[in-house]
């Protein structure tokens, strides 16, 4: 699972001004065939001894590439909406007013407060001069802690505070799946996805098997040389597009499956393909 956790929600922006500036552009994919063009030519690229198939290695490889990718974007895109005078360093009383405002309290206002909480306490774990403010590679620590030590344990409480509901310091499947998926109604057969979740969760992330993950397993998920996001959503992008199940995807199959490659970093949640550094 890529966490869809409150805490990605400035990515989410950021994601959305690049849809926008992307649509200006007209590079826009603006058909389905368009759309499943461009997604072959990304398995293509993926396919680096190309035998017409994926195994796993070349799906986190795949995910790894664009996911950098990605992060290098969006910190330089960040960076200079925040700091146009490209200052060594962005103070935390400038970064709060620029996303938050401030204005009368309010619905809104409330609402940020548990973010702006949020921000403070990822700011403070990523200032490691201790001077209140960021310079560019404690940005991308803030911005992104996939790659960085000193942000593990603050992410890891932020993964608890999201999904362990009811508090009894561990997460079980279905405060897992209620992350990401909430029914409709009762009697809703949940998709398909769900279920592939279910045996992520199941086969890869609960490793002692008691239906419960605990703070190792979780830090073991987060962790950039154990399971890791990139790792875990390669192993989820296989189970759901693996038709005949020889752990390797053909084209076809990523083609069959193209929402849940739309849905998914492995596309940037289908940004990468409008963006022609990436075919
Ligand atoms: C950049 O420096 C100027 C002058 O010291 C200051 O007024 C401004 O707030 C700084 N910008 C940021 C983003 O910290």
């Amino acid at each position: 699972m890529w966490p869809k956790t409150g805490f990605l929600w400035l990515l989410l922006i950021a994601a959305i001004t690049a849809k926008m500036a992307a649509a200006a552009e007209g590079a826009e994919p603006n058909s389905l065939e368009d759309i499943m063009r461009r997604l072959g030519q990304l398995v293509d690229r993926a396919d680096e001894d190309s035998d017409g198939m994926l195994t796993l290695s070349e799906l986190k490889e795949w995910i790894g590439r664009i996911s950098r990718r990605y992060i290098e974007n969006d910190v330089s895109r960040l960076w200079k909406a925040l700091n146009p005078e490209n200052n060594d360093t962005i103070h935390w009383d400038v970064y709060q007013e620029t996303i938050y405002g401030h204005g009368a309290f309010n619905d809104v206002q409330f609402y940020h407060k548990s973010l702006i909480n949020r921000d403070r306490r990822r700011w403070k774990a990523a200032d490691t001069g201790r001077d209140e403010s960021l310079n560019r590679d404690e940005f991308t620590a803030f911005l992104h802690f996939e790659d960085h030590p000193a942000m593990r344990e603050v992410v890891l409480q932020e993964i608890f505070d999201d999904l362990d509901r009811d508090r009894d310091g561990k997460i079980s499947l279905p405060e897992y799946l209620f992350d990401m998926y909430q029914p409709q109604s009762p009697a809703m057969e949940p998709p398909e996805w769900v279920a592939n979740e279910r045996d992520v969760f199941l086969k890869f992330l609960d490793q002692d098997g008691d239906g419960l993950l605990n703070e190792a397993e979780v830090r073991q998920w987060i962790a950039p040389h154990g399971l890791g996001l990139t790792d875990s959503e390669a192993q989820h992008l296989l189970l759901e597009a693996d038709a005949n199940g020889d752990a390797k995807l053909t084209k076809k199959e990523v083609l069959t499956k193209i929402n849940a490659f739309l849905n998914s970093p492995a596309t940037e949640f289908g940004h990468a393909l409008f963006r022609h550094d990436e075919l």
